[in-house]
């Protein structure tokens, strides 16, 4: 039987597929049902940081009003926050995977204070889910991703978890970005998260919404990146994301140098039993490579370890084109 465990951020799980933030992972109950599939570990919904930060500005007002204790109890009872740290609480002592607490981080404001509760209710890590839509003419780059630093050391300076930022995939320099992650103590990256988009109908002349599910063919967004990053910046583990629908994808994200994948669409579509059809495909391979653990494999066909690292850099279809038709 092979040994499908790894080490992501310094966590030892029982096998690389962890169940993406989303709906999928907003209840104990449906959390359990993950880990009876197979689940290596768990991301829990995000909590957006707008949530944090209304629910902080009640609380200081409520200060003033000290007769409204009754109030604030129950106030504080029921609000999202708690709501949130209990559902933390709850999956970690119902089961026994790591158990990850998630923030959609918007800005660099005071939200982060909000970490230490997410460390002291027990979860095993915090991912950042980072987006600043640029949309500023007068701002450049620079300033939007020193936002991500910012938000990268002070959630650092709060917790003594791993912290791991997921991040989309429109970056000038990916590779210097995670570097600079990586001093300011960020463990782990995600490649990359999926957003929302929005679409048009043009019948109706009205907004809708693009497809929310990512197709299998979505892989190849994150393949190159996964494959060079990990290969640069060593020292931060990557967990690939998007696209990730079968064990074949899990095995070449590994292959490209992934500690782990993380799984949503497929999920949501074919139901947690398919973690285990995963898990399976994964260990078939292995056992026809012969390979032992995932050690033995992991990065095996990243960009500093196979002959023509150049398939990497290729962008441009032309040569492709041109030396086959
Ligand atoms: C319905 C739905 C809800 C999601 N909610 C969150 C969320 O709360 N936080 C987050 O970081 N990502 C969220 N995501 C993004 C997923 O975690 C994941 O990054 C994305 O779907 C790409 O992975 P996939 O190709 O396996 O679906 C959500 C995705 C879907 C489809």
């Amino acid at each position: 039987m092979a040994d499908l465990s790894t080490d992501f951020v310094g966590l030892k799980l029982r096998n690389p597929v962890i169940v993406s933030s989303s709906g999928l992972t907003d209840s104990v109950e449906k959390i359990r049902k993950l880990e009876e599939a197979g689940a290596g570990a768990v991301v829990l919904k995000s909590l957006f940081e707008e949530q944090i930060l209304h629910e902080a500005g009640n609380l200081s007002r409520q200060s003033d009003y000290p007769e409204a204790d009754d109030y604030i109890r129950h106030y504080t009872r029921t609000n999202s926050l708690d709501a949130y740290l209990d559902l933390i609480e709850g999956a970690v002592s119902a089961t026994g995977i790591p158990v990850m607490a998630s923030i959609n981080c918007i800005s660099d404001s005071e939200w982060y204070d909000f970490a230490l509760k997410i460390e002291e209710a027990g979860a095993y890590a915090l991912e950042l889910n980072v987006y600043f839509l640029p949309a500023d003419r007068n701002a450049g780059s620079l300033n939007y991703e020193k936002l991500y630093l910012d938000i990268a050391e002070k959630v650092r300076s709060r917790v003594s978890i791993p912290v791991i930022m997921k991040l989309g995939q429109n970056f000038t320099n990916l590779i210097n970005l995670v570097d600079l992650l990586y001093h300011r103590g960020i463990n782990g990256v995600v490649l990359f998260n999926r957003f929302y988009s929005p679409d048009i109908n043009i019948n109706e002349l009205k907004m809708t919404t693009s497809e929310v599910f990512s197709s299998p063919t979505d892989l190849r967004y994150s393949l190159r990146w996964v494959a060079i990053v990990s290969s640069i910046i060593e020292q931060v583990d990557i967990a690939a994301s998007t696209g990730v629908h079968d064990g074949k994808a899990l095995i070449k994200q590994l292959l490209a140098g992934a500690k782990a994948v993380q799984v949503c669409s497929a999920i949501y579509k074919q139901g947690p039993s398919h973690i285990t059809a995963m898990l399976g495909e994964l260990s078939k391979w292995m056992k026809e490579k012969n390979f032992g653990s995932i050690g033995d494999f992991r990065g095996k066909m990243n960009y500093a370890n196979i002959p023509d690292p150049q398939v990497y850099e290729r962008s441009q279809f032309m040569k492709y084109f041109s030396s086959r038709h």
